[in-house]
């Protein structure tokens, strides 16, 4: 792979980053001048992004749940562009949804989890010894209001995005003073690839509840993580900011 290492320019990796709103950060932070590396499970879905976001965009097909295709992914970002600055948690899975505890599958449930929560944890361990080498960094998972409020019909997905945040809390207070934020993000409901597959029920369900009354876009997604990980962005770690149309207050 043919890449222009610009040694000022920040290093991005975006879990996820072949769709949705990962694509929709890494079109962003391309434009302010970032290098991105996407790592996303979809190889068709990471060579359309490399020709639209062009070089220098590394990809690497990985499942996120898999730790030793993560660290290697990592060591091949590192060894290219000789450092990483921000990693992004973006790629999750909702479970089959609409359906009550009970009725939950024990396997789906697990594979949610070793996607959404231990995804974000093998990114972490890999890329946090690069950081603290630097003095800085900055780390951002994707929770959800579900993780905050529970959406009924989504135990897996809502489980999973409240040990998200429960994880940042923890991490926030670890890495502070070492240069490194971690920060989540939870989000209402922002229209994307994601509820091709849910019910529509579910997605008005969702979608009633926000005061707004509308679905956030992805534009309005990518803005606020533009800041999160900024170095502009240096008193706030441990937290985790609403994008939620006035859903949750708090
Ligand atoms: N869209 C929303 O309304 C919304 C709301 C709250 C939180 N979120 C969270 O934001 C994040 C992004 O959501 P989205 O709407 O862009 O989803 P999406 O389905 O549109 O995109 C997710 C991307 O992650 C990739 N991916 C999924 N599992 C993977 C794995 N195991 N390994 C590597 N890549 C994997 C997919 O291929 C896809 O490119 C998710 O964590 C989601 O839970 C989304």
């Amino acid at each position: 792979m043919n890449i222009t290492n610009t040694p000022t320019s920040p290093v991005a990796i975006i879990t996820g980053g072949a769709g949705g709103l990962g694509f929709a950060i890494a079109e962003r932070l391309v434009r302010k001048g970032a290098r991105v590396a996407l790592f996303d499970f979809n190889e068709e879905a990471l060579q359309k992004a490399q020709r639209e976001l062009g070089e220098p965009t590394f990809v690497a097909k990985v499942d996120v749940a898999d730790r030793t295709a993560v660290g290697l992914a990592v060591e091949a970002v590192a060894e290219a562009f000789g450092r990483i600055n921000i990693l992004i948690n973006c790629a999750g899975i909702t479970g089959y949804t609409n359906i009550k505890s009970h009725e939950v599958d024990l396997e789906d449930f697990n594979r949610v989890m070793r996607v959404n929560v231990n995804g974000c944890l093998n990114t972490f361990q890999a890329v946090v010894p690069h950081m603290l080498r630097q003095e800085y960094g900055r780390v951002l998972h994707f929770a959800s209001i579900s993780g905050k409020e529970g959406n009924a019909g989504m135990l897996a997905y809502s489980t999973s995005k409240a040990a998200v945040i429960g994880m940042t809390k923890v991490q926030g207070k670890e890495y502070a003073g070492t240069g490194i934020t971690v920060n989540a993000i939870a989000p209402a409901v922002i229209l994307t690839e994601i509820h091709t597959i849910m019910p529509e029920a579910q997605i008005k369900y969702m979608t009633d509840k926000i005061p707004m009354k509308r679905c956030g876009t992805k534009d309005e997604v990518a803005a606020i993580v533009e800041f999160i990980v900024s170095p502009e962005a240096s008193f706030t770690t441990g937290f985790t900011f609403d994008l939620s149309g006035g859903r949750a207050t708090y």
